[in-house]
């Protein structure tokens, strides 16, 4: 039996990838190659020395899933699949619910009519809105500022539906705050297409001389010192995330917020770069960046107390494992 991972050949997903055949899982994987590369499945292969059976097909094809799923005996399922840029979700949305909703449909139908019992999804902390910090998985969730942050309600509560109605299924909800880094090897890590929208890849480009300097979204939030403040959290403790939930998971629907339970701010980001990496990062403070929130962070105890997971790695880990991966981009044409 294997786990089904889709979007397995992305950021998140192939850090889990990694992390589940290191914890003895079977794992098939499921990407359509629209935001990453074919080579991750070689890198994945080489870390784990392990074969893993791949298909390259669109996970909102209902044909395409179901031949999956009958060639493959399947004990579970983790969906990361999906578009997540915020801002292209504003221009686009069409795409987007067409894409993370239809998808997370399609598997869903998938596992009832296979039997399927175990289902893990990639939410986001953006599903608590503007609540109060930190964030807690009994808030009501607020609404999103963007459709990217409706697909991920939609999806979650679509997911709740679909228990609600036949309480065998075991699903897992995971709403992670801002993952960073990479895995230590410098093989896996997130490379986006075109001008990064998140803050690190931004950081680790403006390092390398790709870019020229980080633009600061703001100095004028009421943090600390003036900048946002998120709950950064390692991509390798977030995939470990994800195999403490999928070892945990119970029939029923269960929410974890992912994420350290600390917040950081642009500047700390900053900072602690140039410090762990010798290197300086140019940067300027220009207007804040509409729909951003000034801070939050997680409440962690959840996943503490009932998966038995944290987060351990440090933010100087996140900083010198994503400045390690940027550089290996040189040598290694991959994601
Ligand atoms: P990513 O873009 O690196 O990975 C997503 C993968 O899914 C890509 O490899 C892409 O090719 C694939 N894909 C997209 N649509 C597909 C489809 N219809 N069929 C098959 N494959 C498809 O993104 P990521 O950062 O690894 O994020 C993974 C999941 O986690 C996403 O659902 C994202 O919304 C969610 N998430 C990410 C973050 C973050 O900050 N990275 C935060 C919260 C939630
Ligand atoms: N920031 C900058 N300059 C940049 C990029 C970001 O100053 O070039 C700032 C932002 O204003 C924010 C912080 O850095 O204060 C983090 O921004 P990111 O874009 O890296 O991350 P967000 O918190 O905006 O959003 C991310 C994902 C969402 C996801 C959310 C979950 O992009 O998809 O985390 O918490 F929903």
């Amino acid at each position: 039996m294997s786990i089904l991972v889709t979007g397995g050949l992305g950021y998140i997903g192939s850090h889990t990838v990694n992390a589940l055949i290191e914890a003895g899982y079977s794992v098939v994987v499921a990407d359509n190659l629209s935001n990453s590369k074919a080579q991750v499945l070689d890198v994945l292969q080489q870390i784990t020395n392990k074969n893993i059976p791949f298909y390259q097909i669109d996970v909102t094809d209902e044909q395409a899933v179901n031949d999956l799923f009958e060639k493959h005996p399947i004990e579970g399922v983790m969906h990361f699949a999906g578009y997540k840029a915020v801002g292209e979700s504003v221009l686009q949305p069409l795409k987007y619910y067409q894409n993370n909703v239809l998808s997370t449909i399609t598997l869903a139908n998938a596992c009832k009519q296979f039997q399927v019992k175990k289902f893990v999804f990639s939410s986001s902390a953006t599903v608590y809105g503007d609540n109060e910090v930190p964030f807690k998985e009994t808030m009501s969730l607020l609404p999103t500022t963007n459709p990217y942050g409706e697909t991920k309600a939609m999806g979650e509560r679509i997911l709740k539906d679909w228990v609600n109605s036949d309480s065998s299924f075991a699903v897992s909800l995971l709403r992670y705050f801002n993952p960073i880094g990479a895995h230590p090897s410098g093989l896996l890590g997130e490379s986006p297409n075109g001008i990064p929208n998140n803050l690190m890849p931004y950081v680790t480009q403006v390092a390398k001389g790709k870019l020229k300097e980080l633009q600061v979204f703001g100095n004028d939030y009421p943090t600390s010192d003036g900048t946002g403040v998120r709950d950064y959290i390692h991509v390798m403790d977030l995939a470990e995330g994800h195999v403490a939930a999928l070892q945990h998971v119970t029939p029923g629907v269960h929410i974890y917020n992912l994420g350290t339970g600390a917040g950081t701010s642009v500047f700390e980001i900053i900072q602690t770069f140039e410090r762990v990496n010798a290197i300086k990062i140019p940067y300027k403070i220009v207007n804040r960046r509409p729909g951003d929130l000034a801070f939050y962070y997680a409440d962690a105890t959840k996943a503490k107390d009932e998966l038995g997971w944290y987060a351990k790695r440090t933010l100087e880990d996140m900083c010198r494992d994503a400045w390690h991966f940027e550089k290996s981009l040189n040598l290694i044409q991959i994601k």
